[in-house]
């Protein structure tokens, strides 16, 4: 499907230099769009910006749990580029680690990031997107459907996001503000890496072998497509899809299959 839809639109998408963010900005900018972005990292930020000389692409050093650096976000893109037509708030964080051992800042961290820096931007994006007639996205994931031991706090992330984002969807509706939020499956993106451990320090490294899960590019092109259909929802992978429909009709039984996949001998593996 041809993504003319998005040329000429300015798109302000939080964690861009990395995975799913990353493979958004790179499309939308080869169709046109005038993209900006934010994240933690300074160089890996400075390797995006150099990777497209002349684009119409900012860059910008903002960490979204922290409101005033969601506001320098928000309002450098407006100075730059004038409005904002759609905002996907993409940026964040994972965790690993049960409940009984991880400390409450694994929790705190992770609402910060995922469901506070989602609500910030949006909130500081919403006059212009009322204007535009704009398009809020919210990068949830299958964590935000059906609770996963390991990670309870970016299950509880993205339950809040899911529910809020409903909310404001019928809110905004008068405004033609379409709200709609995604959930990838298991992605090949760097999320395991930087996933929290039980002392709320990134993990570092995950066991989990990336080669056989969806890439960050076609997980875009199918955000990129469901935001042009004005979609509700998106929920990806043969396999997201289906432990959803699993949970819904056998919630018993889809625990005792979860608790097989994500335990090994009583220890928590993936
Ligand atoms: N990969 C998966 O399997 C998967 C599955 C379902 C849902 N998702 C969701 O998809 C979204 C993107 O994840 P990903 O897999 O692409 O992860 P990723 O490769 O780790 O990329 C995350 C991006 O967000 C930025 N970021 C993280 N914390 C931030 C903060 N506090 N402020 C600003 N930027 C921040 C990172 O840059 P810095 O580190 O420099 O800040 C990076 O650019 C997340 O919301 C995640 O929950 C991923």
């Amino acid at each position: 499907m041809s993504l003319a839809y998005f040329k000429g639109k300015v798109v302000a998408i939080t964690g861009g230099s990395d995975g799913i963010g990353l493979a958004l900005t790179e499309k939308l900018l080869a169709a046109g769009a005038k993209v900006a972005t934010c994240g933690r990292n300074q160089t890996k930020l400075y390797d995006l910006q150099v990777k497209f000389p002349g684009a119409p692409l900012l860059c910008v050093v903002a960490d979204v749990s922290n409101y005033n650096d969601c506001r320098l976000f928000i309002e450098s893109t407006l100075k730059q580029f004038e409005a904002i037509d759609i905002l996907i708030n993409n940026a964040g964080i994972s965790m690993k680690a049960l409940f009984a051992d991880a400390d409450v800042e694994v929790f705190r961290k992770i609402m910060d990031i995922n469901f506070f820096g989602t609500l910030y931007c949006s909130k500081l994006a919403l006059p212009s997107l009322i204007k535009q007639k704009g398009t809020i996205v919210g990068v949830s994931s299958i964590a935000g459907y059906r609770g996963l031991p390991g990670r309870s706090g970016y299950s509880a992330s993205k339950f809040a996001l899911t529910g809020w984002l409903e909310a404001i969807r019928v809110e905004l509706e008068p405004d033609n503000v379409h709200v709609m939020w995604v959930c990838p499956g298991y992605t090949r993106s760097n999320i395991r890496n930087s996933a929290l451990n039980e002392n709320a320090l990134e993990q570092g490294e995950s066991p989990l072998d990336e080669k056989s899960l969806m890439s960050p590019e076609e997980v875009a092109n199918h955000i990129l497509i469901a935001v042009q259909k004005k979609k509700r929802t998106l929920v990806l992978t043969g396999k997201g899809k289906q432990a959803l429909w699993m949970n819904k009709l056998f919630p018993a039984l889809t625990d005792k299959m979860i608790r097989k996949f994500f335990f090994k001998d009583g220890k928590l593996v993936k």
